[in-house]
This record gives C-alpha cells, sequence and structure tokens, in this order.
C-alpha cells in the first residue's frame, strides 16, 4: 500500500527552516518562519513563562485527563484577552471556547466544525493569505475561495476590489480575516476598513473566522483586537482562531483557542457539543501545559504585569527594526521606496523582490527568506543588519 504513495513538496516555511540549519555559512540570517529572536538571535523563554512553569510544576498535584474542553481557566482568560472583560456577547454567555493544540489546531477544529453546521460552505480568504490556510480547510474539505487584498504595486490594500468580491459570499459562506499583523504581508485593516467588512457581513449574512495568531505584536493588546471587537458587537455569529505561540512565545507547547460566538445562549450549548465532538473525534482531548502557564500568568497581576512588559519589548524591537531597514537600505544607496515596510505590522513584510533575487540572497548570501519575497522582521539584529542591507543592495543592482 504504501509504495502507491507520491513524495509530497515540503512546506515552502518549515522547509526553510530546515535548509536554514543545514547551512554552514557563519553569516547565514534566518528571515523565514514566524519565531521572535531576540538581539543574541536567541527564541528565548518569557520571564514570565518560566515563573508560571515554576508554579505550575509545584502546584500540579495529578495528571489525569483534562477534558475535551482543556483548562476552562484558560478558556476565560482567552475571551477576555480577545473580545475584552466586558464584551457584549461575553457578558450575555454567548461565547464557548475549546483549548487547542496550536493555532493550527484551532483553524482545524474551527474547519470541521464548520463542515458540520454546513457541508457546501466555502471558506473566503485574503490573496495572498499565510501558505497553510488554503491546505489545511481543504483538508477538511471545505471548498476555498480567494478574495483581492494586497497590492504589490502600492503596497496598500485592493480595497474596491476586496468589497466588491465579498459582496458576492453567499449566506452560509465564511470568511476569513487576519485580526492583526497579517501574515504574510504586514499590511492591516483600518479601523474604518474593519467597520465596512462588519456592515457587509451584516448585509450578506456570511459568518466571518477571525485568525488571531499574533496580538500585541501589532500595536498593542486592545488595539489590535479592536477590529475583532467591534465586529463581534455586531454580527450574530463568528469563529475566532486565536494562538499563543508569538504573544507567550509558547511555540513548541502548541497552544492556542477556538472560541465561537453564537446569536444565542441556547445555540452556544448546541454549537458547544458539536464543538466537542469534533475535539473527540480528532485529538480527543489537547495538552495541558501551555493553557496552563497561560492561566498561573494571566491569574497574577504580577506575571501579567511582567508578560505586558516582555510582549511590549518583542513588538518594539520589530518596530525598531522596520525603520533600520528603510534607513540602512537608503545608506546602502538602494533608491527603490521601502518605506511601507514602516506603515506595516507585525513579525512580516514582504520586500518585493524577484524569485531570481530572492533565490541570489540565499544561495550567494545564505540569506533565507519565503519564496514570496516575505522576511519575518525578527531575525535581524545589530550583528547582521548591515551584512542583510549590503547583500539586498548587491543582488539589486
Ligand atoms: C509562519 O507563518 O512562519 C508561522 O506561522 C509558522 C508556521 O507554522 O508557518
Amino acid at each position: 500500500m504504501f509504495s502507491q504513495l507520491q513524495p509530497v513538496a515540503t512546506d515552502p516555511i518549515l522547509g526553510l527552516m530546515a535548509a536554514y540549519q543545514q547551512d554552514t555559512n557563519p553569516n547565514k540570517i534566518d528571515l523565514g518562519v514566524g519565531v521572535y529572536k531576540d538581539e543574541q538571535g536567541h527564541t528565548a523563554v518569557l520571564k514570565c513563562v518560566k515563573k508560571a512553569e515554576a508554579m505550575r510544576l509545584a502546584k500540579e498535584d495529578s495528571k489525569t485527563y483534562i477534558g475535551m474542553a482543556g483548562d476552562l481557566g484558560f478558556n476565560q482568560h482567552i475571551e477576555k484577552l480577545a473580545f475584552g472583560p466586558e464584551h457584549p456577547a461575553l457578558l450575555a454567555g454567548r461565547l464557548t471556547t475549546a483549548h487547542t493544540p496550536g493555532g493550527t489546531g484551532a483553524l482545524r477544529v474551527a474547519a470541521e466544525f464548520i463542515k458540520r453546521a454546513n457541508p457546501d460552505a466555502t471558506i473566503w480568504v485574503t490573496t495572498p493569505t499565510w501558505a497553510n490556510h488554503i491546505s489545511l480547510f481543504q483538508a477538511a474539505g471545505l471548498k476555498v475561495k480567494e478574495y483581492s487584498y494586497y497590492d504589490y504595486d502600492t503596497k496598500e490594500l485592493l480595497e474596491a476590489e476586496m468589497f466588491a468580491e465579498l459582496a458576492e459570499v453567499q449566506p452560509g459562506d465564511v470568511v476569513l480575516l487576519h485580526a492583526c499583523c497579517h501574515n504574510p504581508s504586514g499590511l492591516d485593516l483600518t479601523f474604518a476598513q474593519w467597520q465596512r467588512f462588519t456592515a457587509l457581513a451584516k448585509e450578506r449574512g456570511f459568518t466571518p473566522l477571525v485568525d488571531m495568531a499574533y496580538q500585541g505584536f501589532g500595536v498593542g493588546l486592545d488595539d489590535d483586537a479592536a477590529g475583532l471587537r467591534h465586529l463581534a458587537a455586531e454580527v450574530d455569529e463568528m469563529i475566532l482562531c486565536s494562538s499563543c505561540s508569538k504573544n507567550f512565545g509558547l511555540y513548541r507547547e502548541r497552544i492556542g483557542a477556538c472560541t465561537l460566538m453564537t446569536a444565542t445562549r441556547a445555540i452556544t450549548e448546541t454549537s458547544r457539543s458539536v464543538l466537542l465532538s469534533v475535539v473527540r473525534s480528532i485529538y480527543s482531548m489537547p495538552p495541558a501545559h501551555g493553557a496552563i502557564v497561560v492561566s498561573h500568568i494571566l491569574d497574577s497581576q504580577e506575571l501579567t504585569a511582567l508578560w505586558h512588559q516582555e510582549l511590549a519589548e518583542m513588538r518594539n524591537r520589530i518596530n525598531d527594526y522596520r525603520q533600520l531597514i528603510v534607513d540602512k537600505f537608503a545608506a546602502e544607496g538602494i533608491e527603490q521606496d521601502f518605506s511601507f515596510i514602516t506603515r506595516q505590522h507585525g513579525m512580516f513584510s514582504f520586500l518585493g523582490i524577484s524569485k531570481e533575487q530572492i533565490e541570489r540572497l540565499k544561495s550567494e548570501f545564505s540569506i533565507y527568506m519565503v519564496g514570496s519575497s516575505r522576511v519575518s522582521i525578527a531575525g535581524l539584529n545589530h550583528s547582521n543588519i548591515d551584512y542583510f542591507a549590503q547583500s539586498v543592495a548587491k543582488v539589486l543592482k
């Protein structure tokens, strides 16, 4: 049976990680996968996480099953973090959450849930979107269509095209939006564009699915959720998939959440039963560690304050490098306008250079970025930014 299989191409993002690890050039730079790195090029465990892990070790007295929805304390925290503690949907009991193995797990659970709710649903994603979105939804048996989003020429939103295309979406379909720090472009909707989207969702009757993998990496925890909160206050139902990989630095612990917002408390109960049955049929119950660590942090004022500080450090370092890229490129005599990088948010921006130039950066200079020219800005630091700018200047000549 196995001999019938055909090889599958390596994932474009994770494949880069492996290629980078094998490169022996001491000057190599990893701008591929979306993982935060500090000035030393290291992805350190956050201090608040270390403290919460010590608490967990001291407090934990059982390894019994955690249940299909995962850690209930974590689920409450994550709803408050995303929607805000006073959000009307939360106060009305219209939210229900299952903690999941990572943000990817949340998306897969959401996809299976959508399939149960409407087997004919089409899910609409931005062009471009995160490399894994399309294959993940197709693997769950959903039809996937794309809507215009990023204008590669102007580096702005294709607003007219986007809203014209979304005006054709049918009730019963799902439209995916990135809450903030759009992956891969870094281009976020303005609040006015969120309002316009919200009005359209109400008019057309489609269901929004918001993917929030970077809360706190854009402008701040509340600002990054402002669009989502507005949407949730206006529409009857939506799905939120969130992740603690980046903002808590818990990547390998695989901790995320799938939250459903429904029109009434009664529908919440029914939807929860379907959600839990989806979980049971895929992995039964999520791993506990990451959720309990996050719960310990958010239960404690002191650890929450430390987390806010560490999150701000990560966000500010990335934003500093957004400016530094533009300055260093100019210092190297690059005439092309890269100022759009400073207007974008989160870990990523497209450099907007050609496939040949990307390939030369990899083969001649050991600088790794995704084939779309997406760079993960946190891979830059004071030791490698000059080499990066000089190398880009050479391939742009
Ligand atoms: C990325 O886009 O680089 C991250 O979300 C990591 C991943 O799983 O692709």
